[in-house]
């Protein structure tokens, strides 16, 4: 019986995840309805490159136009999950096999991260790709690699921070990041799968946590939290990838605004749904947020209106607003929609969306990684496809 009931409360999850929904009948946008067809298959014959250039036991991480030469990682690196991730996204879409079988070939190469317990972003590297792979065909031994996964992350829960660490960095820091809310969907799935309520009651208290102190009074977030884990006061608010300490970084921004309106999703606790519209409310009312919707990498940017674009913060941006839309009133509803569509037409238009056979298969270019390392800057990037391609899904089932 207690079987029977995980199982349907985890066949209702997934309907949820990945359905957008569209409570208030918005009219779709013809065009990008078009637009989306034609993108998944432009993206399923980018794939295949990537797909034929990539080494037998490496993740893609970025290409360079320039040189032709790519970056590959282990599978240890934070966007292991995104490749696999996509293939089974486009899989969905298209059934064509080929993107399956590269997919389960990697997922053999992804699994061992289940007992790694040294990184926050195994959400991010799991359950974007067990996960779904689960979604398309349940199978018990997907569901032990996601719980011991969940397992793992609950490792680096401090109940006196309240938190889930992030980054083992020094002995005194206990650095927590704003991307973290990311990484608490496979702790929420894993309550559902297993009844074990402790996975939950890991997310809630990250959330509550991050909502009290990672915002500043405009709804902007701080990149990184350094707690001290005895007391669980907060040392230091600081960024890492942002421009500077007091900026709003863009992608930080976005890792907010999809991890709030997810952790409401799984809670239904209004105060999740309430954040989630106010960070959406700082995005869109920004005075630097550029007429097509594109943010720059930073909110705060020198440079503006000559600073980079971040595509990656744009696609993310777009697939939370499209699941936001579905839990507000109409008048909110139809500005995420419509927001979220102007970012899809303009990342499917050619400054960003590649041609065909270009780019090493990747399917987006200019993304900005981590521009104060100078690393990954104007680059082509697996998380700016992946929340592209599920943005473009949640656009399009919101009007089936
Ligand atoms: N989680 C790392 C990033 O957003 O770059």
């Amino acid at each position: 019986m207690k079987i029977a009931i995980c199982i349907f409360l985890v066949c209702c999850f997934s309907f949820i995840k990945n359905s957008a929904q569209n409570p208030h009948q918005h009219k779709p946008d013809k065009n990008l309805l078009k637009i989306i067809d034609q993108n998944m298959m432009d993206a399923a014959a980018q794939y295949k490159v990537l797909m034929k250039n990539l080494p037998a036991d490496q993740f893609p991480k970025t290409y360079s136009p320039t040189t032709g030469q790519y970056e590959f990682s282990n599978s240890d690196w934070w966007c292991s999950g995104f490749y696999p991730g996509t293939l089974l996204y486009l899989y969905q879409q298209l059934k064509d096999t080929v993107l399956y079988n590269e997919a389960v070939r990697v997922l053999d190469l992804l699994k061992k991260e289940q007992f790694n317990t040294s990184t926050h972003d195994l959400g991010f590297m799991m359950y974007c790709s067990f996960g779904l792979a689960n979604d398309i065909h349940p199978s018990l031994v997907y569901k032990e690699i996601l719980l011991n996964s969940a397992r793992s992350l609950s490792t680096r829960f401090n109940p006196m921070a309240g938190c889930i660490k992030s980054w083992d960095v020094k002995p005194n820091e206990f650095l927590v990041i704003i991307d973290n809310m990311m990484n608490l969907e496979l702790l929420f799935w894993a309550t559902k799968a297993s009844g074990d309520s402790s996975f939950y009651k890991i997310a809630v208290a990250h959330a509550n946590t991050t909502m009290k102190n990672h915002f500043r009074a405009d709804n902007s977030s701080y990149h990184v939290l350094n707690y001290n884990d005895s007391t669980g006061l907060v040392q230091q608010k600081r960024t890492a990838q942002g421009f500077a300490d007091e900026s709003a970084w863009a992608r930080g921004q976005a890792w907010g605004l999809y991890g709030f309106t997810e952790t409401y999703r799984e809670t239904k606790d209004k105060r999740y749904l309430d954040q989630a519209t106010k960070i959406a409310a700082f995005i869109l009312s920004h005075p630097n947020l550029p007429a097509d919707k594109i943010a720059y990498w930073d909110f705060n940017a020198p440079g503006i209106p000559d600073a980079l674009r971040d595509a990656s913060a744009a696609a993310i941006m777009a697939s939370a607003l499209i699941e936001l839309g579905g839990y507000v009133n109409k008048k909110l509803s139809a500005q995420y929609f419509n927001t979220a569509a102007t970012i899809l037409t303009n990342l499917s238009a050619s400054k960003y969306k590649t041609a065909p056979g270009s780019n090493g298969g990747f399917i987006l270019q200019h993304g900005v990684g981590h521009l104060p390392n100078k690393t990954e800057v104007d680059v082509p990037l697996t998380y700016a496809d992946y929340y592209f391609v599920e943005a473009l899904i949640r656009y399009k089932n919101a009007f089936k």
